[in-house]
């Protein structure tokens, strides 16, 4: 059986999951999986996601405001945040970062995004970068600040990765190698150092081949792991193993 798979971002508190969250949660470990950290997107997730987390051994919590929630912000978001981040198994800041995807006001989602890199920053954690279709504007300010960042579901280029491997940074890669039209991902997936990727599933969402539109679960990395491993001439296994190593270097863990 296959070990050490690391699920570098998921979503576990969501409503997908509520008929039969525990079910699932207490049986990953057996299917060989050692880690996940579960993403907020705002703080009414921060608190779901830090009780999973207190709930089960492997689960890690990531706190911050994703760009498709900036509707009912507390004027304090920030202090609030960081105090969440005193929790000892919240392990980064995110997800946050830009989506272009939907008409959502750049300039707030700029605004929002700068203040928790700064705030990564100030507190000395880890990042959790989301990048829809935003890559100059996301871009610019990881090159303006340098945090410690995972740019996850990475959707960019060869040339973008390397970029982003020079300024640090980790990648994370998941079910979309598996997808007929995933040139750009196989092509970065084939060339990126493998000390700077991670592996994750945006659970529920970005099922893998043969499953795409059903519900994902860390169990499922293991298409996306399979891919990447015939890619790079190495064993799943020898692969979840150094990704595994890679996300608790990346997180602190
Ligand atoms: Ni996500």
């Amino acid at each position: 059986m296959l070990s050490n798979i690391f699920d570098a971002h998921a979503h576990y508190d969501d409503g997908w999951f509520d008929d039969d969250r525990d079910k699932l949660l207490a049986s990953l470990p057996g299917q060989g999986v050692c880690g996940v950290v579960n993403n907020s997107v705002d703080l009414n997730t921060a608190k779901k996601v830090i009780a999973l987390a207190e709930k089960y051994e492997y689960i890690y919590a990531a706190v911050g405001f994703h760009p498709e929630n900036l509707d009912d912000m507390p004027e304090d978001y920030l202090q609030k945040i960081a105090e969440l981040t005193k929790h000892p198994k919240v392990v980064a800041i995110g997800e946050t970062g830009l989506d272009y995807h939907w008409d959502i006001p750049r300039e707030k989602q700029q605004r929002v995004f700068e203040k928790q890199i700064k705030l990564s920053l100030e507190l000395k954690m880890p990042l959790v970068v989301h990048d829809r279709e935003a890559h100059g504007d996301v871009f610019e300010l990881l090159r303006r600040y340098k945090p410690n960042a995972l740019v996850h579901c990475f959707s960019g280029s060869v040339e973008l990765m390397r970029e982003a491997v020079r300024l640090g940074f980790y990648i994370s890669l998941g079910g979309v190698v598996t997808f007929k039209n995933a040139r750009q991902s196989v092509e970065v997936a084939s060339e990126i150092p493998l000390e700077k990727l991670l592996l994750e599933t945006d659970a529920p969402y970005m099922s893998p081949v043969p499953f795409r539109g059903k519900r994902n679960d860390s169990s499922k990395i293991i298409y996306a792991a399979e891919k990447i491993a015939a890619l790079r001439n190495i064993t799943v296994q020898e692969l979840l193993n150094i990704t595994s190593e890679n996300a608790k270097r990346f997180y602190n863990i």
